[in-house]
């Protein structure tokens, strides 16, 4: 009964892990503003009643103290509830934030006015992603221009998406089905047409749907073999990333097996911790390998020398995205 009059105010499917969480939270909030707001207006109007002036003898308004203990009583429960509604929703947003770590990753690219989906694979969907139900789905994202944020209302996420950084969000889908995507930050005028859907379909039917994709991949690429085929079909993430690591020349300072050239080997990399010339630390996630690749001269790794160019407008995001692939792939 309590969690349902808790679930009942958004009227939207429960359609991932967190729904039901993020609901009763939102129910507890409504409920409580809306016996406050009662209990507030009944008080006033009993008050009204009270000491309405044709029943006060007196000509002029008795003055009246303060009452400090009830006083300190309402200022006590607001603080506790207003303490219970912090822990609560601190419990719920550590759960929304760090995704476990065998989710399964997707690059979302958004810009003005569509959604860019690429799975690991190397297979790229517009304004439509397909994802498996009861598998945890991190989303990698960044801005091809200005702030958009993805925003499911089933799954109760909403992530912002910042031209130059990655943002990640992630959910496991609850219910097959389709769910609509909406982009939550105004973008310019075509912000309202800005949508997308997440088709969630059974595990068994997902793998069999990118291993499909997969053959036929290999298939065309086969047929096509004697023509030079820019795009190369059959690529995954990491293997067009791995192409573009050397087509942009970074092979030329940065080895893949270890081996120290003029730069770090990009191999174990990620995940790793990097201490800098200034003796800071950090833990090389998707975010600083984008920085070091957009501004190579803010942290300069110890041993090494200030000496890489910027990849600024040189690398698109595809490209930044696919490389950083390929960085993880070497762990
Ligand atoms: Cu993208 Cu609003």
């Amino acid at each position: 009964m309590m969690s349902m009059l808790l679930d009942s105010v958004v009227g939207l499917p429960q359609a991932s892990t967190f729904a039901a969480d993020v609901d009763s939270l939102f129910g507890f909030i409504f409920w409580f503003s809306v016996i406050g707001l009662l209990a507030v207006t009944i008080a006033l109007i009993y008050f009204m009643i009270k000491y309405n002036r044709s029943k006060v003898k007196e000509s002029e308004t008795p003055y009246i103290d303060g009452h400090t203990s009830s006083e300190t009583a309402v200022a006590v429960f607001l603080l506790l509830i207003t303490l219970v509604m912090f822990a609560w929703g601190w419990r719920d947003y550590k759960k929304m934030i760090y995704a476990p770590a065998n989710a399964m990753d997707i690059n979302v690219i958004g810009r003005q006015w569509l959604w860019q989906f690429e799975y690991t694979n190397g297979r790229k969907m517009t304004n439509e992603v397909v994802v498996p139900m009861g598998r945890p789905i991190r989303l990698l994202m960044g801005s091809a221009d200005v702030l958009h944020s993805f925003f499911v209302p089933a799954f109760r996420v909403k992530q912002d998406l910042v031209p130059g950084a990655y943002t990640t969000l992630w959910f496991e889908a609850k219910h097959l089905g389709e769910f609509d995507v909406l982009c939550a930050e105004y973008c310019g005028t075509a912000h309202s047409k800005m949508l997308a859907k997440v088709k969630v379909v059974e595990p068994a039917e997902y793998d069999k749907w990118q291993k499909r994709w997969e053959i036929k991949q290999i298939l065309g690429e086969s047929e096509s073999a004697s023509k030079s085929d820019e795009s190369k079909p059959t690529e995954t993430l990491s293997e067009r990333g791995k192409r573009a690591f050397a087509e942009k020349g970074c092979t030329a300072c940065h080895s893949s097996d270890g081996s120290k050239i003029i730069g770090p080997s990009v191999k174990g990399i990620f995940g790793s911790e990097r201490t800098f010339t200034d003796g800071s630390k950090t833990k090389a996630d998707e975010n600083y390998l984008r920085k070091s690749l957009m501004d190579p001269q803010e942290q300069i790794v110890e041993g090494y020398q200030p000496i890489m160019p910027t990849f600024r407008g040189v690398l698109s995001d595809e490209e930044i995205n696919a490389i950083i692939g390929y960085i993880k792939s070497l762990e």
